[in-house]
């Protein structure tokens, strides 16, 4: 049997921790290529959005991590996650970290919270440790599973629909990751949406997306497919005029001039449009789970 040991670098101090122990994975890496078609078939999936992420990593970096696309998810994406709840001196796992920008806007908001990345490529980890000054490890998430839960709670912000060749897969390594009790807090595209036509069709043609491995989705679906792992907590739908233009520039094609010009009115908008209430009228949805 494959296994991967994982070793902390660094204890951290209000979290000390065995890592020979506590971090360990199991049924990591390549195993699974050799494994039953839908195992192979999730395995070349995780490394077709590894290479993705390795290709667009600095133009991904530039659109959703300048001013305007933190700005935005500070105010829309991270403070319903964050409302009525206290992450201070608690352990965070921010999964499909990317450059963990989402792990420094937690911190500004709970500065004793430590947290810890995972991500599937090595550019997007190596950059984590340098942006945030925290580990971050190189991990798929179709195909690990923790044996220690030591986690209080875990974030995932646009990671989950990448993982969509396995999902059930995913979704147990992260219950795997949490102590009972843990809180899982998500953003993820609305498959609801009116315009998801649309997308799908977007998704097939922009080089920015690898159709063949992500997908839009359904809140609803997804939560039945952790089969009783959590219960939901919160579920607020949302994604206007600034979710496409601000935070998905790159994907418009907006120049990032022109952000800083449109950004402020699109906000106004964009909490307007949080007013509506169906669920196909919006993008996007985040959500707060609890393990169970
Ligand atoms: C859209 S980016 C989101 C990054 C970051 N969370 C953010 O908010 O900008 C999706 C991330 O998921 C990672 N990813 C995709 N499949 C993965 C897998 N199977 N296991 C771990 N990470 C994965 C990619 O490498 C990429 O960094």
């Amino acid at each position: 049997m494959c296994i991967e040991l994982v070793l902390l670098r660094a204890a951290d101090r209000l979290h000390p921790w065995h890592p020979e122990r506590d971090f360990e994975f199991t049924n990591c890496g390549d195993q699974a290529m050799n494994g039953f078609p839908e195992e192979r078939n999730a395995a070349i999936a995780a490394a077709r959005q590894r290479d993705h992420f390795e290709r667009v990593h600095q133009k991904y970096a530039a659109h959703y991590y300048d001013k305007w696309s933190l700005l935005y998810r500070s105010e829309f994406i991270l403070a319903p996650l964050f409302e009525g709840i206290d992450l201070e001196g608690r352990l965070v796992a921010d999964l499909a970290c990317g450059n963990g920008h989402n792990s420094l806007l937690l911190r500004s908001r709970f500065p004793t919270a430590s947290t810890v990345g995972f991500d599937i490529s090595p550019t997007a980890c190596a950059a984590y440790e340098q942006v945030v000054g925290r580990p971050a490890y190189c991990v798929d998430l179709l195909d690990s599973e923790m044996r220690h839960s030591k986690f209080d709670a875990a974030l995932v912000i646009g990671g989950l629909h990448h993982m969509v060749a396995d999902i059930s897969s995913a979704l147990r390594t992260i219950h795997s990751m949490l102590r009972p009790g843990g809180i899982l807090m998500m953003f993820e595209p609305n498959a609801r949406f009116v315009l998801q036509w649309a997308r799908d069709i977007w998704y097939q043609s922009d080089p920015m997306f690898d159709a063949q491995s992500e997908a839009a989705l359904d809140h609803d679906t997804l939560l039945r497919a952790t089969d009783g792992r959590f219960r939901c907590e919160r579920l607020r739908y949302l994604g206007g005029p600034a979710f496409y233009l601000v935070l998905n520039s790159a994907v418009l094609r907006l120049p990032l001039r022109a952000k800083a010009l449109l950004s402020r009115p699109l906000f106004v908008l964009e909490r307007l449009h949080g007013r509506l209430r169906p669920r196909w009228c919006h993008s996007s949805f985040v959500a707060r789970w609890i393990a169970q």
